[in-house]
């Protein structure tokens, strides 16, 4: 691989011991990709932030990195196991709480914001076109490249840490441009008029596609939030990280002018195939015992939305609304947080319905409106779903 003189000093220990060590593993990482070059880089985004997915093993591991080198550059996390500001409150025990401070601090004093979200794009952390980023938590991905068309791989939370801290990262996959062309055209004849429908157009996409590139063509414009649960459903059910969707997506009328595009195989699909699929991303027709919204967190519209929803209503169950503190605190100076506050629900902050221990909670009956939601709750937490609309949700536990 061709390195730059600053690139070799790195690697070779002149900016200390970290560093080189960082260049060391993404070199070698670069090789099992065929990298010619490393290239810079804008931003980070590392997932493996919850003690409930990396353990004492990750702790011990942020922790001994942070002794020998800082990231350079804007560095936001992923959603951590717990809401660290409301834990008791939400039933998470006192232990899992301490460990999950202890990473947090530990990225902390490396330099990496304490924000724990995996819709950085919404709170600052937001990457013009073709800039490249190393970003790891997997709709995060999927929207940085498609909706934005920013640069990333699909990072494992270690790389985009050491990418972070030597302000590279290997020049392979969505990096170069041939790498981001369409594999596979996805005719939808459907009107889209709510989140469940786009999300099951993505689960579905996804298990056909695995990590092949999908080229939408789409009656309407399904709007940024919806174009957020289109790529998490990608990335869950295959490992799609970037879609185009034309005369939407920044990239898609570039790679349609590509002379391989009109040789693509096409896929038709329609109302029976949404349909279907949304059924099945339920394992029970049972009322929820817990609402959970903001998968991936939610915007400030989403959370108007429920606002507007539950105003001087009831809830009879639980209900959260997962999204990051800062779009927290923009809903609290809306007035939204009281109203959904009132109405009994609750807007859970840096964390989620996925990396929390929500399985050692009391609820058996999870109702989310994310098709990637759908996906991992049954597995990860052991639980069963509902999946809907985020408006029929609420009517099921609305007196
Ligand atoms: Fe984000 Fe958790 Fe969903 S990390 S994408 S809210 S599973």
């Amino acid at each position: 691989m061709q390195l730059t003189k600053y690139e070799e000093d790195m690697y070779n220990g002149e900016y200390g011991e970290g560093k080189a060590e960082c260049m060391e593993i993404l070199v070698s990482l670069g090789k099992i990709y065929d990298a010619q070059k490393m290239i810079p880089i804008t931003s980070a985004q590392v997932s493996g932030v919850s003690y409930k997915t990396i353990g004492d093993a990750g702790l011990d591991f942020v922790v001994d990195l942070g002794k020998k080198a800082d990231v350079t550059l804007e560095t936001m996390l992923n959603p951590a196991g717990v809401d660290i500001e409301n834990w008791k409150e939400l039933g998470f025990s006192e232990e899992f709480t301490k460990k999950q401070i202890d990473i947090i601090k530990g990225y902390e004093s490396i330099g990496v914001m304490s924000t724990c979200t995996c819709t950085p794009y919404l709170i600052g952390n937001t990457p013009l076109l073709n800039e490249h980023v190393a970003w790891s938590e997997s709709s995060a991905v999927c929207y940085v490249n498609s909706v934005i068309g920013a640069r990333t791989n699909r990072e494992g939370g270690p790389s985009a840490l050491l990418a972070a801290i030597v302000g590279r990262t290997p020049y392979y996959g969505n990096h170069i441009p041939e790498n981001r062309l369409a594999h596979m055209i996805f005719d939808v004849n459907y009107d889209f008029t709510n989140e469940a429908q786009i999300g099951a157009l993505g689960y579905y996409v996804g298990q056909i596609v695995n990590d092949k590139n999908p080229y939408f063509k789409l009656n309407n414009n399904p709007g940024r939030n919806n174009l957020k649960l289109l790529g998490a459903a990608l990335a869950s059910s295959g490992a799609v990280s970037i879609y185009h969707a034309e005369d939407i997506t920044p990239e898609a009328n570039i790679v349609n002018k590509d002379e391989s595009f009109d040789e693509l195989e096409k896929i038709d699909i329609d109302a029976d195939i949404i349909n279907d699929t949304i059924d099945n991303l339920s394992t029970t027709d049972k009322t929820p015992d817990l609402v959970c919204l903001g998968c991936p967190h939610a915007s400030i519209t989403e959370i108007q939305k429920v606002a507007e929803l539950v105003k001087g209503k009831n809830l009879n169950k639980d209900l959260w609304i997962c999204t990051s503190k800062a779009i927290k605190s923009i809903a609290k100076q809306c007035g939204y947080l009281d109203i959904i506050e009132s109405a009994g629900g609750k807007i859970v902050s840096d964390t989620c319905m996925v990396v929390a221990p929500v399985e050692d909670l009391d609820y058996e009956i999870i109702g989310v409106n994310s098709a990637k939601a759908a996906n991992y709750v049954p597995n990860m937490c052991k639980l069963d779903v509902v999946y809907d609309t985020c408006e029929n949700l609420i009517k099921k536990i609305t007196e």
